[in-house]
């Protein structure tokens, strides 16, 4: 048996977010998915919205105490925009909501658990997409900062960790891409102008944290879904094709928010296919000064590229990436079969060294890594009254075992976040795919430890990991 030794003070816990906890009560808006389950239920897992949480609004002492039972030292959660502001023009509070976050803050403290608070988790509310095109506008962007300074005036004497948004590029894919997220549009020079309005937010974001942090230790970041993409073949078309697909889906938002600019190699292909984004001069001047103190890292899968069969020119559509580059499934790798996703841990190593090469080894934690398993309650032990989730464990194993290999190559991780401390919803998906190492019976709200949670547990108290 060999162990491996992580640091002292890493962060061992776990990742979540407020639109997919804490259930709709006493929120003055509604989200995107608040409002695209009531027009569209069906778009929904057996017709199951956000309404349907875990109901950490009412139940997150227990749900705290939980993941304390569970060994996390850290837990990352998000305020929501459509719940804290009552006036999204103006940005008046909502009270209750006031009380609400900082007693959840306090809770966590008071567990032992650092609280690290994420600002936009794909929540935008939906009456500023009506009312402004949402991400599209440089209006909603000033609103967001409006937001966030109440964020830090409110909490920041207790959190001091920050994160401005998750996944962007996810918004970008999801809602003007590839429809997987309202408002559901293909038009890739939206995306574009999106992609680069989420990045001025977010160094918007970091100039007010510079101004209302009230905690000397106080730090700010973002946290994005990084995925190396492996290129099919040594050809230079697919060679090509990979490098385009980082240029798009890591470096954009990863070079803009480590060095405060954007690939100047990306910048030109989208200029020279007329789909640039509007910028001014003093935008780029904010992002250039306004970089990250450290980075979240979210890893569930590699990609991987090829040459496209078909270009977006000869199919004639508008711009989109895809005329570059293509994804595609290798045969023969491992599989997540219920999520359709390859497992690939040894990504995690190559995100390190590229962060450690490129990045002047900012320090960065793995911030999502986790496996999604639908129909959980196949493997319901009842002698232990456990979910004997082997699978889980054997994952974050493997996914740790690269972890520690690149750290001890001199990475600067800081940390490992399990995808996710409870059961949650998610998105379209709903419950249909089950990521918690505490598992919930919804109808009945029973929130019981999965074995998984015994397990990351120990792995927490110790620091180290016997393989
Ligand atoms: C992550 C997101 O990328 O994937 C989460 O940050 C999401 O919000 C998670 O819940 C799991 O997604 P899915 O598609 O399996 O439900």
């Amino acid at each position: 048996m060999t162990t491996l030794n992580f640091p002292q003070n890493f962060w061992w816990g776990a990742a979540t977010s407020g639109p997919q906890t804490e259930g709709r009560f006493n929120k003055p808006h509604a989200n995107i998915f608040d409002y695209e389950f009531e027009m569209t239920p069906d778009k929904y897992w057996h017709g199951i919205g956000p309404d349907t949480a875990s109901n950490f609004y009412n139940d997150y002492k227990n749900d705290i105490a939980l993941m304390k039972a569970a060994g996390l030292n850290s837990v990352r959660t998000s305020i929501q925009w459509t719940r804290l502001i009552d006036d999204l023009e103006t940005g008046t509070l909502n009270p209750d909501a006031v009380r609400f976050y900082n007693d959840v803050i306090d809770e966590f403290i008071k567990q032992g658990i650092r609280p690290i608070m994420n600002l936009h988790h794909f929540d935008v509310p939906v009456d500023l997409i009506h009312t402004y095109g949402g991400w599209e506008s440089k209006d909603v962007v000033d609103l967001f900062v409006q937001f966030a300074e109440k964020c830090f005036e409110l909490f920041s004497d207790r959190v001091t960790d920050w994160f401005t948004h998750n996944e962007p590029m996810v918004v970008v894919e999801g809602g003007y891409l590839y429809q997987f997220h309202y408002p559901d549009l293909v038009d890739g020079k939206k995306a574009v102008q999106v992609a680069y309005n989420l990045q001025l937010a977010s160094a918007k974001v970091i100039a007010a944290f510079r101004k209302h942090n009230k905690n000397p230790e106080g730090k700010i970041g973002v946290i994005l879904n990084l995925t190396p993409n492996y290129p099919a073949s040594e050809s230079e078309a697919d060679q090509g094709a990979a490098h385009f697909a980082d240029l798009w889906q890591n470096r954009l938002f990863m070079d803009a928010s480590v060095k405060g600019e954007f690939p100047a190699e990306l910048v030109d292909i989208l200029r020279k296919d007329n789909v640039l984004w509007e910028s001014t001069p003093e935008e780029l001047a904010i992002i250039k000064e306004n970089t990250i103190d450290y980075l979240g890292v979210n890893f569930y899968h590699p990609n991987r590229a090829r040459a496209p069969k078909y270009s977006s020119d000869s199919l004639a559509v508008d711009w989109l990436p895809n005329k570059y580059f293509e994804e595609y499934e290798k045969r023969g790798v491992r599989m997540n079969v219920d999520k359709g996703w390859e497992i690939y841990p040894r990504a995690l190593y190559d995100i390190a060294k590229n962060i450690q090469e490129n990045y002047g080894n900012i320090p960065w934690f793995v911030s999502e890594n986790g496996m999604g398993v639908s129909r959980e309650d196949r493997y319901y032990d009842s002698e232990s009254n456990q979910i004997k989730d082997d699978y889980r464990i054997q994952f974050i194993k493997e996914h740790l075992y690269y972890v520690h290999k690149a750290i001890a190559e001199g990475s600067n991780c800081f940390g490992y976040h399990l995808w996710t401390p409870i059961d949650c919803f998610s998105w379209r998906n709903s419950y249909r795919n089950r990521y918690g190492l505490i598992s919930v019976d919804i109808r009945r709200q029973i929130k019981t430890l999965k074995k998984s949670a015994y397990f990351f547990k120990d792995l927490a108290d110790s620091s180290s990991l016997e393989l």
